[in-house]
């Protein structure tokens, strides 16, 4: 289970902070637990410009992308902090990833009867029907006397606060389970109306069961994802090892919801572009994390023109490049073989095709050259 801490403060010495990361630790087994800070945000307002928002996309993301939430809330003047009223905010307007998230609230201050009275105006907060999410009834965390609680090694030393917190914590863990496998199967019900099983689909150019076409987007050696005509992002391929991270909670997202702010302009811009009919495909090409990608942006049309979508395909191409550079497409059928390959640390030229002779990049150049390593190029030789 993945959860999201978030500090209720800007302060940089905080004791809920410490709480958050003494959880970590102590709960290392039940749960991955990330501490979240909300110090970077800008102060909310509506009208802050799209690129002054990064700090609050990042915030979004990890709560989308979690599973469950822990508030670490101080008391201020017996209320929560602005600069956490200020998240929530943020949290809330044009955006729903607060709905329906199991949440759970922990708080120490100084005051004996702790932040009793910030975590009950928080429970509040979180019942507020842009917000709506899932607070954990029945078990509350109040540390007072913030000064006293924790060792140097930042280790909680009261075993009732220890016990308490224990306690509260594994049922959360239980909760959140029950509330996010109640979520799915709200969504397996919504898909179930119409389902079709070992089903066929016959395009113009052959027929493919549902079977075949799921292992195929499984292994073309490029990766796609689907934004549909409302510019909503639907569908994507290899989850797992990406060049862009995609996360099924994502589905059904608004692009802006999945873009970094800065890039989002751009991607909007090739969108309308693609919409518009101004062009039908927009290369990118750029560096990510050592290696050479390149990103085409397609329009998706049906047979009258009409716009359906705009489909990315993302690939690697540091192994293309690195047979250009070695001149491969100079040399008309010279080989690559599989011991060259082995060489360049390339997994896929090492196949039986290449070790019968052909090229793996003739199979993947330009159409000339592919053409002449198949099996009708060769009859054309022998003519
Ligand atoms: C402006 C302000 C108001 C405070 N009001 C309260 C309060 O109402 N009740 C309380 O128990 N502690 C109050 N405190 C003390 C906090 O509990 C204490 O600063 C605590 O360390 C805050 O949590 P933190 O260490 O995570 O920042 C207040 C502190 C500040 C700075």
């Amino acid at each position: 289970m993945k959860l999201a801490a978030i500090v209720g403060t800007n302060a940089k010495l905080s004791y809920n902070r410490k709480l958050l990361y003494f959880m970590k630790k102590h709960f290392k087994q039940a749960a991955d637990i990330e501490v979240i800070e909300i110090g970077d945000l800008p102060p909310f307002a509506k009208d802050v410009p799209n690129e002054d928002q990064e700090a609050v996309w990042r915030l979004k993301q990890q709560i989308r992308l979690s599973d469950g939430l822990i508030f670490s809330t101080p008391e201020y003047d017996h209320a929560i902090p602005a600069v956490e009223k200020s998240a929530i905010e943020w949290l809330t307007y044009h955006c729903d990833v607060l709905v329906h998230k199991p949440a759970m609230i922990v708080g120490v201050s100084y005051g004996k009867q702790a932040s009793s009275r910030a975590q009950i105006q928080m429970r509040q907060i979180l019942m507020a029907p842009d917000c709506d999410a899932a607070i954990m009834p029945g078990h509350e965390v109040l540390i007072g006397n913030a000064m006293k609680v924790f060792d140097k090694h930042g280790l909680l030393t009261n075993q009732d606060d220890v016990d308490n917190l224990e306690h509260a914590f594994m049922s959360f863990v239980h909760f959140a389970e029950m509330v996010n496998g109640q979520t799915k199967e709200d969504e397996l019900m919504a898909k179930k109306e119409p389902f079709v099983d070992n089903a066929y689909v016959s395009f113009p150019t052959g027929r493919l069961s549902l079977k075949e076409m799921q292992q195929i987007f499984e292994a073309l050696p490029v990766e796609l994802d689907l934004v549909d005509a409302d510019d909503n992002f639907v569908w994507y391929t290899h989850d797992g090892d990406r060049i862009n991270e995609r996360n099924v909670r994502q589905l059904s997202e608004p692009i802006s919801e999945c873009h970094p702010p800065k890039a989002l302009a751009h991607a909007q811009q090739v969108i309308d572009s693609l919409r518009k009919g101004i062009a039908d495909v927009v290369p990118s090409a750029y560096m990510d994390r050592g290696h050479r990608i390149m990103t085409w942006y397609v329009a998706i049309r049906d047979i009258d023109g009409h716009y359906l979508g705009t489909m990315e395909v993302s690939q690697k191409v540091d192994q293309i490049i690195d047979l250009y550079n070695k001149g491969t497409w100079g040399q008309p059928r010279e080989p690559v073989t599989a011991a060259d390959d082995a060489a360049t640390g390339s997994s896929d030229a090492s196949t039986g095709a290449s070790e019968d002779g052909e090229t793996s990049a003739s199979q993947s150049g330009d159409d000339d050259e592919a053409d002449g390593s198949t099996g009708a190029s060769q009859s054309d030789d022998e003519e």
